[in-house]
């Protein structure tokens, strides 16, 4: 192993950072507005299927990629076949990264701003639409969200820059159990709202007529985004882990754990959008106005809602810290700059587009699109090719059986690297492009 490298000390402390880049925004923010706006049940089946078939094995071959390259993503690439294009592929990530952060840290910043408005009990007594007006004020003042968004940022690159994540990763490990907790709370709350039901069968009752070519790309982009796969997090990560780890392990858990929370989030919002009388096709705002409203109704509610939009912050952070990684650790091992100029040139560029983000809707919904549904999704069609196709099995079965233990699913996992998900991704993105018609 590189000695120069940093690596993580334990198994606990691998799965929490990848867990923390994969629970984010992207469970609680994204999947239930994105569920909300294709169709609800028919959305969430296609969602899981795209997670077990084809997110857990991406996720596993990235993690393989970065722990026998023990490189950043470009690196990687260029160690494991050199002289080839395959490095192409860990620059698409590093563009990626530069794409999504620039939103997500816009999202991230209203966060903020409601941590704050939660703690002098703004949301108090307002009936949905006063709530929806406060969003409103916040996500249509194009300075509030610019100032919010720099905000965040500032501190995403700070924690990078200051190595403080070996602490997150140890608070964290508290921080989202409780995060948990509290979602499992709002759950209950939400389920016994007059009307929750209508919510739990939009959720859960399948109306396949509602399945389009647009949907199925939605959900194959929503389970890449949630997982963080397809730029180079996980393959950076995985370069960290030590080879006593379990790969196969790793991924299982934080996929499930991923998958867990994000369908609790829709368990709480959904059946909360029904009774208040909100479209569940309301878009990016769905969850800023349908979660006051259920901590309105609750007991404790006050307290409750400062302790989640906090530990809505942290999640959000332990996925930027990711993002923002991929990035420094390519500009600090491939251009040779300095880890602390890496990151402030990183977090200044993603800035200038997030500003840009801030201000046209129509750059931000582009950036929020292209990444999760075609660069996301291509990058890991790319990354199966290569592991199963490229990189030769013996070293892919070393790897899966790095930990001393026969890998049983070694040949399964062959195939669905080698065609099954391949072909999926394929053929999601043919339909999706109108080329192939059923
Ligand atoms: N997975 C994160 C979330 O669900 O909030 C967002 C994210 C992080 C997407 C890292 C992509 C990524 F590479």
């Amino acid at each position: 192993m590189n000695q120069n490298r940093d690596s993580f000390t334990s198994k606990f402390g691998v799965i929490a950072a990848a867990a923390g880049s994969a629970i984010g925004l992207g469970n609680i923010w994204r999947f239930p507005y994105v569920l909300g706006e294709n169709g609800g049940a028919a959305f969430l089946l296609l969602y899981l299927f795209f997670i077990l078939a084809i997110g857990m094995p991406v996720m596993l071959s990235e993690l393989m990629i970065g722990r026998k390259a023990q490189m950043n993503i470009f690196g990687a690439f260029r160690k494991l076949s050199p002289g080839s294009i395959w490095p192409l592929v860990g620059i698409m990530g590093v563009g990626a990264a530069f794409m999504i952060l620039s939103f997500y840290a816009v999202v991230a910043g209203w966060t903020l701003d409601y941590a704050f408005l939660a703690f002098k009990n703004e949301f108090a007594g307002k009936s949905p639409d006063e709530i929806s007006a406060i969003f409103n004020d916040i996500s249509g003042s194009v300075w509030k969200s610019i100032l919010l968004m720099l905000a965040f940022m500032g501190l995403s690159a700070w924690i990078v820059r200051s190595g403080i994540k070996d602490g997150i990763e140890k608070y964290t490990k508290i921080l989202m159990p409780m995060l948990l907790v509290i979602i499992i709370l709002l759950n209950v709350r939400a389920l016994t709202l007059d009307g929750a039901s209508a919510g739990l069968k939009f959720l859960f009752t399948p109306d396949f007529s509602k399945i389009n070519a647009n949907v199925i790309l939605e959900a194959l982009g929503q389970a890449f985004f949630s997982l963080s796969l397809g730029m180079g997090v996980m393959a950076t990560y995985g370069s960290y882990i030590k080879k006593g780890e379990s790969l196969g392990q790793t991924a299982i858990s934080v996929s499930l754990a991923d998958t867990f929370i994000a369908v609790l989030a829709g368990v709480a919002i959904f059946p909360a959008v029904f009774a208040f009388g909100i479209q569940p096709n309301a878009g990016p705002g769905l969850v800023f106005v349908t979660l006051p409203g259920i901590f309105n109704q609750m007991p404790g509610g006050y307290f409750f809602a400062i302790l989640f939009f906090i530990l809505l912050i942290i999640a959000a952070l332990t996925s930027s810290i990711s993002l923002l990684e991929v990035v420094v650790a390519y500009f600090s091992e491939e251009l040779k700059m300095k880890r602390a100029f890496a990151t402030w040139l990183a977090a200044g560029i993603m800035s200038a587009l997030g500003v840009l983000c801030a201000t046209y809707d129509r750059l931000f919904t582009f950036f929020e699109k292209t990444s999760s549904n075609v660069l996301l999704p291509l990058g890991g069609l790319l990354i199966v090719i290569f592991v199963g196709w490229f990189l030769g099995l013996k070293n892919v079965r070393d790897e899966l059986e790095a930990d001393g233990k026969v890998a049983r699913y070694f040949l399964p996992f062959v195939f669905v690297i080698k065609f099954l998900a391949p072909i999926a991704i394929a053929i999601v993105f043919l339909y999706s492009l109108e080329l192939l018609r059923f």
